[in-house]
């Protein structure tokens, strides 16, 4: 592909030798704290930070209550919830809260800014099915450099009625997993500084990191693993594997289980999207289990390193089924809308249809509680650019991609679906019960922030 001389190009002259072996680092998991009237509150501070991916060598970063990445908050099904978020940057940011249903006003996305020094508080009932989910800035033009720069974290959304057996002790067999490609330089920091290339193709790099670490170990102490896998990269498409390691089993997609686990030898995720999969290690007893990530402009990494311990406590049996989905049916009343992702505009500009987002122009108009057919596609004179079309406020089902049924790990709840080039994909979208303007939006963070996103107004 014509995008990967840039990577080539990266890796030729600067080649960094990793110094694998380090500890993953999980997040610390935030409980919140339950207040008298039922509510459970949160706090999360973005702040500028800095660390050495590389030791001895600082590079400036950005975190939420740390210098890299942020706690992991874990949400209960039914819970009111109060996330009060403070802005320590010198710029203005905003925290949104991607993959969960929520009021409009508590989205987080650039209708919602946070100025410096301000605090910003979202308040909205928990009403959704478990998932991982996660949060970061989505201010218009600057939120592909604060994700770059380590604003980001996972979210957990649990429900005490779901399957039992599944893994759910955090840190010891249910991980999450932030995967980011990064761009170092030679002198083994990172910057983010697109060029008019790397904003049509996306800011590539030649590191992975996971979870902020260059090829981290997990030590397992259990058979089954579950990990919680988050594609945090501004534009690149992994594909994962386990090459000499068990199958992946999947059993959720962005927005929750999965109807029955997927046993998969690969996983694709784009900027964005989640997937929840189970490792079973009992074959895999006294040898390491690479993750292995193959980014889409060319680089194979490792990403990380599975250590399973002599002695691997039983934890669970995988239930065969995980959860009852309703079939994706068209109704015959459905709305029909369509949405072409084009690299096409004037001078190269990124439109949906033909259009650059504009704050102060809503694209779309719906009923709430309604449902539509969203036909997505791709055009653009480059066509070999993939995008993502993630939609704020719900979580749809793929109905077809290019006329086919999905694949069973697309067949859940996803908000974020990959386009490659040329790809056409029909969403079936059930608006929710809040009014009030949504964002939907290429994933790929140079794409959004070059204007390829639109709103649409759920009304009453
Ligand atoms: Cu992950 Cu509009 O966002
Ligand atoms: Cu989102
Ligand atoms: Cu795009």
């Amino acid at each position: 592909m014509k995008w990967r001389w840039l990577i080539l190009f990266l890796l030729t002259f600067f080649s960094l030798e990793a110094e694998p072996g380090e500890a993953l680092t999980v997040p610390p998991l935030r409980e919140g704290r339950l207040r008298s009237d039922g509510v459970r509150e949160y706090t999360v501070t973005a702040s500028e930070g800095e660390l050495e991916f590389f030791s001895g060598i600082p590079v400036p970063t950005m975190g939420y209550d740390g210098d890299y990445l942020g706690p992991t908050l874990h949400l209960r099904q039914g819970e009111r919830v109060s996330i009060h978020v403070q802005n320590s940057l010198r710029e203005t940011t905003t925290v949104h809260w991607h993959g969960a249903y929520l009021p409009a006003e508590a989205d987080g996305g650039p209708r919602q800014p946070i100025g410096p020094g301000e605090t910003w508080i979202a308040e909205f009932t928990v009403n959704q099915p478990a998932a991982s989910l996660w949060y970061h800035p989505h201010r218009m033009g600057t939120t592909a450099e604060q994700v770059y720069r380590g604003l980001a974290g996972m979210m957990i959304v649990t429900d005490p009625s779901g399957p039992a057996g599944l893994p759910d002790e955090y840190g010891i067999d249910d991980i999450p997993l932030v995967l980011q490609e990064r761009r170092f330089s030679r002198d083994g920091g990172f910057r983010y500084e697109p060029r008019m290339p790397d904003i049509i193709h996306g800011y590539g790099g030649n590191v992975l990191l996971t979870n902020g670490g260059i090829e981290p170990v997990f030590r397992a102490q259990t058979r089954l693993l579950r990990l919680r896998l988050l594609n945090g990269s501004n534009s690149t498409i992994l594909r994962l594997s386990l090459p000499e390691g068990p199958e992946f089993i999947q059993i959720a997609s962005d927005g929750g289980l999965l109807s029955r686990p997927v046993p998969l030898k690969t996983l694709v995720l784009s900027p964005g999207e989640r997937a929840e999969v189970i490792l079973d290690l009992r074959e895999q007893q006294g040898r390491n289990t690479v993750l292995q990530a193959e980014s889409s402009f060319g680089a194979v990494y490792t990403a990380l390193l599975v250590n399973p311990g002599d002695e691997l406590r039983n934890n669970g049996e995988l239930p065969s089924r995980l959860a009852s989905l309703p079939a994706a049916e068209i109704p015959r009343a459905a709305g029909r809308r369509s949405f072409v992702m084009s690299t096409m505009g004037p001078g190269g500009s990124l439109t949906i249809n033909g259009r650059r987002m504009d704050m102060d122009r809503v694209d779309e108009r719906v009923a709430a509680m309604s449902t539509e057919v969203w036909e997505v596609s791709t055009a653009g004179m480059m066509m070999n650019t993939p995008h993502n079309f993630h939609v704020h406020g719900l979580q749809f089902r793929i109905i077809d991609i290019n006329g086919d049924p999905p694949p069973p790990e697309l067949s859940g709840f996803k908000d974020t679906v990959l386009l490659w080039p040329g790809d056409r994909v029909r969403l079936l979208m059930e608006f929710g019960e809040y009014p009030g303007i949504y964002m939907y939006h290429c994933h790929l963070l140079e794409h959004e922030d070059a204007g390829m996103m639109g709103q649409y107004e759920v009304l009453d």
